[in-house]
């Protein structure tokens, strides 16, 4: 048996679609530029699947900042990891800004969201501690668990029965601290955790709470703070993380907590110990997009505008579109299983060729039985797109005779995410 054999097969998560060379669900290719519309097969489409929540990606006054900070410091600054030659006074001025932001004594940035959440959550958790996590939570939460190589349990999506249940059970015999990870605005499917009640649950079994509130972040709450800070428990979040690839458009993220908490981190974190320090070039421009975010109520306005419209819409034609209490719109479709993949191609040729870009989201991102098309409103989208896609949506429900009303026991189902 050869290590490489497997690379013939189809095994995988999308492996079925790595080994058909797909283009369509996965790996669409899409001209560089996101915005409003975006060129796919050279045709210019709605854009309804990209996180460019606050429209940043397209900010002209952010890009001459980041020219400016490339001519100054070239691409390759600074080089090395922070703690050997990679550490600027800038790194720690973003740092102290974020922090401020959201009302933390520290903060520390990493280079991705991805990486920042997986060494987040292995520096902390030794021996004898659990982690308990959401079972809908990001990929980075569960890389960053397996990274740990510690004890963890899982609750139920946002069911509180169900974590209050494991953290009984873990308090009484407990050895060591118990380490709640969950997400803050949930990116799939655009509901909430129920952090009024995880920080009551948090506080009451003496347990410290982590969130990633990648989709939050910039657009919940006072200022764009969050989802911590949407439900006024800012200051029960032990750890706030962010990214900058969602709202801010560009890439990095950061954690933010108590100082020593922080300079535990920073010490700790594999993940960015041991690689290269953030380029100067997001450095400056993050200072920038942060100005823009902070007072970028305009912005986050016009998103919850055009994100209320597009949801009516959708209803108004039947669609189901779940209780998202974010601006992600949600779309459920379902159809019987034998016939799921070719009813999902046909509606999203369908959308495409009337140039409406969606992607579609399947388990186990979601229950069985069910497709959704993920659809993220901005504020950069018009009432004309918005007026575009909704006549789009209504022509292929009539043209391919589609039932899209989900009936009973399966809206029961749907709203279990939700509930
Ligand atoms: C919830 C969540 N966490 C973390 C990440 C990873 O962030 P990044 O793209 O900045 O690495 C993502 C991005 O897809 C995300 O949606």
């Amino acid at each position: 048996m050869d290590i490489f054999d497997k690379c013939k097969t189809d095994a995988g998560n999308f492996g079925k679609y790595r080994k058909m060379g797909d283009t369509f669900f996965t790996r669409p290719i899409l001209d560089p530029i996101p915005g409003r519309t975006m060129k796919y097969n050279g045709k210019e489409m709605i854009m309804w699947s990209v996180n460019n929540y606050l429209g940043l990606a397209e900010n002209k006054d952010i890009q001459q900042v980041a020219l400016d900070a490339v001519k100054e410091f070239s691409i390759s600054s600074p080089m090395g990891s922070r703690m050997m030659s990679g550490n600027t006074q800038y790194h720690i001025d973003l740092e102290k800004k974020l922090a401020k932001y959201e009302q933390k004594e520290s903060a520390f940035l990493f280079n991705y969201g991805y990486l920042g959440v997986m060494g987040t959550i292995a520096s902390l958790v030794g021996k004898d501690d659990v982690i308990v996590m959401d079972k809908l939570a990001h990929a980075s939460i569960v890389d960053g668990v397996l990274l740990s190589h510690q004890k963890f349990r899982v609750f139920r999506h946002n069911d509180m029965q169900s974590l209050e249940n494991l953290l009984k059970r873990l308090n009484k015999n407990r050895k060591g601290g118990i380490f709640i990870v969950i997400e803050g605005t949930y990116g799939m499917t655009g509901d909430l955790a129920k952090l009024d009640e995880i920080t009551y649950l948090k506080d009451k079994y003496n347990a410290r709470l982590f969130i990633d509130d990648a989709h939050g972040f910039g657009v919940m709450g006072e200022n764009g703070r969050g989802t911590g800070d949407y439900f006024g428990v800012q200051d029960k979040i032990d750890i706030y993380f962010g990214t900058f690839a969602k709202s801010f458009a560009s890439i990095g993220g950061f954690s933010a907590s108590q100082k020593e908490v922080i300079d535990w981190i920073q010490y700790n974190a594999r993940t960015q110990v041991f690689a290269k320090s953030l380029p100067m070039v997001y450095v400056k421009s993050l200072n920038k997009t942060l100005e823009y975010v902070i007072n970028g109520d305009e912005n986050r306005k016009t998103v919850w505008d055009n994100s209320n419209k597009l949801k009516t819409g959708l209803r108004d034609l039947d669609y189901f579109v779940g209780d998202a209490k974010s601006p992600i719109c949600p779309v459920f479709v379902t159809t019987r299983e034998d016939i799921m993949e070719e009813t999902g191609r046909k509606m999203l040729t369908y959308l495409r060729e009337k140039n409406i870009f969606v992607t579609v989201v399947t388990y186990p991102v979601i229950p069985k039985g069910y497709f959704m098309f993920r659809m993220i409103p901005t504020a950069s989208h018009k009432q004309e797109d918005i007026d575009k896609t909704l006549e789009v949506f209504q022509s292929m429900r009539n043209d391919l005779k589609l039932n899209v009303t989900i009936d009973e026991k399966h809206r029961k189902k749907i709203e279990k995410i939700y509930s």
